[in-house]
Order: C-alpha cells, then structure tokens, then sequence
C-alpha cells in the first residue's frame, strides 16, 4: 500500500479560487448527470492541467511564499497546493495559467551539478535555498501572505470517520465517500505522474501518450489507492496532408514478445533515469505485462501497462454508471470498503475476488433494481460519435453523453435498503449455474465452469472473475450472509446501526474463539485462508445458524 502522508492545500485567495471536492456535488435528486462530462473530455482537461503544473520540493510549507513570487516571474498562477510525505518532504505543486509558463520555467531551471547525477527534465524539481542575503532582504520586505492554507486529510483512515456523528446508515455511506474519495489534488498528481513518463519519451516517440485509467478515474477511486497508467500512441493528430513521412522501424510480428520487451525497456528507464520512481519491478510474464513502481514525490504505487485500449474504456463505461444515479459510487464505496474490512479482497493480486469484479457485481444488482440500464441500452442510444473500435478489434461502442439518455428514475430506495438488498440479492444468487451479464443487464448460463463468472462487458467471451476459487467465493457468500444478518436484525430489533457493525468479519468473531482456545493468532494476510477440515465443519455450522436467521428473518417480515 502507499506511504501515508497528510495534504495540505494552499490556494491563491486573490483568485477565490475554491477548491470544489466530488463530494460536494451530490444533490438530494436521484441523478448527477446535469454536472456530467464526457470522459474523453474529462481527461483533456486533467491532461491540459497536468501539463501546466509543476510539482516542487520545498525545504517547509514557509518557502511558499518565497516560491510563489519565484514562479511568478515565469506566468500567472492559477493554484499551489502544499502537502507533506511521511517524513519531512514537503512539496508544492503549481499549476500556472498557461503552459508557456511552465516551459519557461522548465527552460531556466538548472541541473545538479553532479557528474554522478543523469540531468533528466520532468515536471518535478527541487527549490533551492536563497543563497544571496538581498534577494533574502527583498523576500523579508514584501512577506505578505498570499495564501490561505486549508488540511486536508488523504490518507484514507476509516477509524477517524465519524460514522457515530450520523444518523442513519444511508447518512454513513454518504460520509464513507465524502472522506474517502479521491480528491481534486489526488486527481492533479495522478494525472502529473502519468505526464513525467510522457514527457520522458516524447523526444524519441512523439506520439506517446500516458493515461491514468482504472480507479483513478472510473470514478470508484479511493484517496491513496494504486495508479494504473497505460502508454499509448496518439495517432488523432497526424498530419495527413504532408508529403514527408517520418521513417520507422516494423514492429515484430509476435505482438505479446514486442510487448514484453516494451516493458523491460520501460522498467529501465523508470529505475535508471525517471526522478522519483523507485522499487521497479517488470512482470513482464504476466498475462498483461506490466512495470510497477513506486513514484515516491507523490507517494503512490503505479502499475504501467502498454497498449491496454479496452481497460481505457472499460474505465470510462464504469466512470458513466458512476455518473447515473447519486447512489450508485456511495455504494460502491460501501462495498469495496466491506470486502476491504471483512477480508475478502487483498491488494496482491490471487484466488480472490477483485475490486473491480466487485464494482460490476454492484452495478449488476443496481441492474436489477432499474436504477442503471444495461450496457446494450447504451449501445442502442450510441451515435456516430460513439462508435470506438481498439486496434485490436474490440467493439467499444456505446453512448457516451448520458445527458442524451432520458429515464425516470421509479426506483427511490435509500441507500441503506440498497445496501441490504445487495448483501441479500448475493447471498441468495445461485453462482453454480448462472453467469453476470451486465451487457443484458440479467443472468445468463455459465459458458464454461469457474467458481464465480461475471461476462466481461468489452470482451464478452471472457470472465472477468476467473481468478477467483471455489473456496474464496464461499468465504464471499458466508460474509455476505453475515452482513445481511447484521441490517436485518438491527432493522428488526430498531437499534441504531453503525457501518462498523457491518465491517466485522465472521471469521473475525471465529478466530478470536480459536485464539482463545488455541492461542492462535489473527493475521489479515493470506496465510488464514488455508482451511483445514475441522474449519470447514465449523464454517458449515455457523453457515446453518445464518441460514436459520435470515430465513427466521425473513418469515417475521412476511
Ligand atoms: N480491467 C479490465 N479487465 C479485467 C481487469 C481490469 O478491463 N479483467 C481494467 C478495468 O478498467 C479496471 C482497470 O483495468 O478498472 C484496473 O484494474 P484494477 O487495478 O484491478 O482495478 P481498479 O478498478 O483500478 O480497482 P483498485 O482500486 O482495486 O485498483
Ligand atoms: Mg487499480
């Protein structure tokens, strides 16, 4: 996981710029589609901000002042925001009005003079002490403040939430997200990341380009998660009129060698030469390779892939469900959040269910109950401007300004309801013979046997879910039992439900039996999923006493 760290935002008041957080534009109606950009749109206008920024490392949040007047000289200044890594790193990111402003400053900034020391040029830079008492002099004269500093906190800790604050659960989950969402700061530096490895090949590739894709823009991202950027070729502005064609070498005919060997060269160049990347590792036998790396001056990991189109706009399908209907992310948080705290899903990738498997269970239940429409709704509404179609031929067609996508919403359920009705709708769902079609937006038979088959929406003869084992499903399923119980019961029993209650895991509550009897000790890795028999009689018990309340449950609210 990532190295905490706390952020502070430092913006220009003459400007009154204020800082509008995802979280603030949730209204009470059942639809955010009247603040809906197109994806494409959003990422041109992240990208068009990265590449006006410039991420500084100052010795303390003091030498703002002193960097503000500095980087004036270079253009306008649109935003400093400050933050601090764990440890005394303090850095500053600044976006300027234009670009020009930043290629200015790029030009006049110096390198270390070091022979030791590749000079690299990239939008992160060190600012250096005043070393000449009269510039000291001139700082110390005109020390007027022309920030206002406002914390925030972006390292996610749901312990700090103050969930008991809040009355009803839909409240809670409401809450989950505002303090837990990525943030407009975390977005900035994202996109930043993406831009130092663009800016690297740019020279000797010209049309590469990098983006952010997965959680760190479909909308379901959390503050510190992982960035996953992907390298692409540009090909929308070529000049087609020109007469001189640059000339370049064919690409091998074995596309998966070509790259493999893409992302060793990359993994290089991120360990030898990119300021900030460290702890590379190229897992280029992967099914998708990829380079993974610490990018340390933003404080996240990053999983960098090549030509990874279909991930692109499966990020944006995502990103346009999220933007449906106000319950959707909520939920979605909410259930990720679960899975994270009861134990069901891991960041290292292994027989378990992922995020983003979870994230379309989600969204299929949200199927079910008429709150978003299936995806091939979508591709019958797609206009000409829609039809998108990879290099590698998978059809990713379908409408992409769900402005134009009229629907009264009829399902009103709070989020509180959804929250029980999607543990219930799981834990009831028989995954031995039916497959998720979220494309039919229904259950479809399971083409070929895997313990949980979700149909993946893009590529629709694969399983997006094939990963996860039989034993990791029924661990899946008796959790989520557990959850439905504990809304169930409290519903019935008029307690106050808190979402912590929610987040204890069944094996948390049976583990501690075990420590008392055994002395064995708890560990949230992977070890304690190895199952003995003696674990499987006792699961077997426990899953009959929930079975038994929540058909006792149901009964009563018949
Ligand atoms: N993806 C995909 N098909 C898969 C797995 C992943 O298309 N079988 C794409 C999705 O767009 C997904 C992205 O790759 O969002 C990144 O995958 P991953 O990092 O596993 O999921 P995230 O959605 O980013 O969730 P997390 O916050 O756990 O990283
Ligand atoms: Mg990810």
């Amino acid at each position: 996981m990532n190295s905490m760290y706390s952020l502070r935002c430092v913006y220009n008041i003459h400007l009154k710029y204020i800082l509008k957080y995802h979280v603030l534009r949730y209204k009470s109606n059942h639809s955010c589609k009247q603040e809906f950009i197109v994806y494409d749109q959003l990422m041109q206008k992240r990208r068009l901000q990265s590449k006006r920024s410039v991420l500084v490392q100052v010795c303390s949040e003091n030498s703002c002042s002193d960097l503000y007047k500095y980087c004036s000289e270079f253009g306008g200044i649109k935003n400093m925001f400050h933050y601090q890594l764990a440890g005394t790193n303090h850095f500053v990111l600044t976006e300027f009005e234009d670009q020009t402003a930043v290629d200015a400053l790029l030009n006049d900034s110096a390198h270390i003079e070091d022979s030791n020391v590749i000079a690299v040029r990239s939008p992160f830079l060190w600012f250096r002490s005043s070393s000449s008492k009269k510039t000291k002099l001139i700082m110390n004269n005109d020390m007027v403040q022309p920030f206002k500093v406002n914390e925030i906190m972006i390292e996610p800790n749901i312990k700090t939430i103050q969930f008991n604050k809040v009355e009803s659960l839909s409240s809670q989950m409401m809450l989950l997200l505002e303090s837990i969402q990525l943030n407009d700061i975390g977005s900035r530096l994202r996109f930043l990341t993406a831009i130092q490895i663009e800016n690297a090949l740019k020279g000797i590739f010209p049309l590469s380009k990098v983006l952010p894709f997965g959680s760190s823009v479909n909308s379901f991202g959390k503050i510190g998660s992982d960035i996953d950027l992907v390298l692409t070729n540009d090909k929308t502005n070529i000049n087609k009129s020109s007469r001189l064609i640059y000339h370049g070498k064919c690409m091998s005919n074995n596309s998966r060698t070509q790259t493999q060997r893409h992302i060793e060269l990359l993994g290089d160049l991120l360990q030898l030469f990119l300021p900030g990347c460290s702890k590379v590792k190229r897992i280029s036998q992967a099914k998708v390779p990829i380079v993974k790396y610490s990018q340390d001056f933003v404080g996240v990991e990053c999983d960098l892939t090549v030509s990874n189109e279909t991930a692109v706009r499966m990020s944006e399908l995502l990103y346009i469900f999220g933007c449906f209907d106000y319950r959707v992310r909520p939920l979605v948080f909410t259930i990720k959040m679960w899975a994270q705290q009861v134990n069901i899903t891991n960041d290292t990738p292994g027989r378990w269910i992922t995020n983003f498997s979870l994230t379309l269970l989600v969204l299929f239940y949200l199927q079910q109950e008429n709150i978003i429409p299936p995806i091939q709704t979508l591709v019958k509404l797609a206009g000409s401007n829609d039809v998108h179609i990879t290099d590698d031929g998978v059809n990713c067609t379908f409408l992409r300004d769900i402005t134009k996508y009229s629907h009264k919403q009829t399902n009103s359920k709070s989020l509180e309801q959804l929250l029980l009705g999607f543990f219930e709708y799981f834990a009831a769902y028989d995954f031995n013979t039916n497959a998720i079609s979220l494309n039919f937006g229904t259950v479809v038979a399971k083409p070929e046997y895997s313990a949980l088959y979700i149909v993946n929406p893009l590529e629709v003869h694969f399983n997006v879910s094939k990963n996860v084992s039989p034993e990791e499903l029924e661990r899946f399923r008796i959790e989520l039992r557990n959850a439905a119980w504990v809304i169930d019961s409290s519903i019935h029993s008029q307690n106050t439900l808190q979402l912590f209650d929610i987040f204890k895991s069944i094996e948390i509550s049976k583990n501690i039996k075990k420590q008392n009897i055994f002395n064995y000790e708890y560990q949230t890795n992977t070890s304690n999923r190895l199952v003995t028999v003696k674990d499987l009689f006792v699961e077997d018990e426990h899953n009959k006493r929930l079975n038994t309340q929540l058909k006792n449950s149901k009964e009563r609210k018949i």
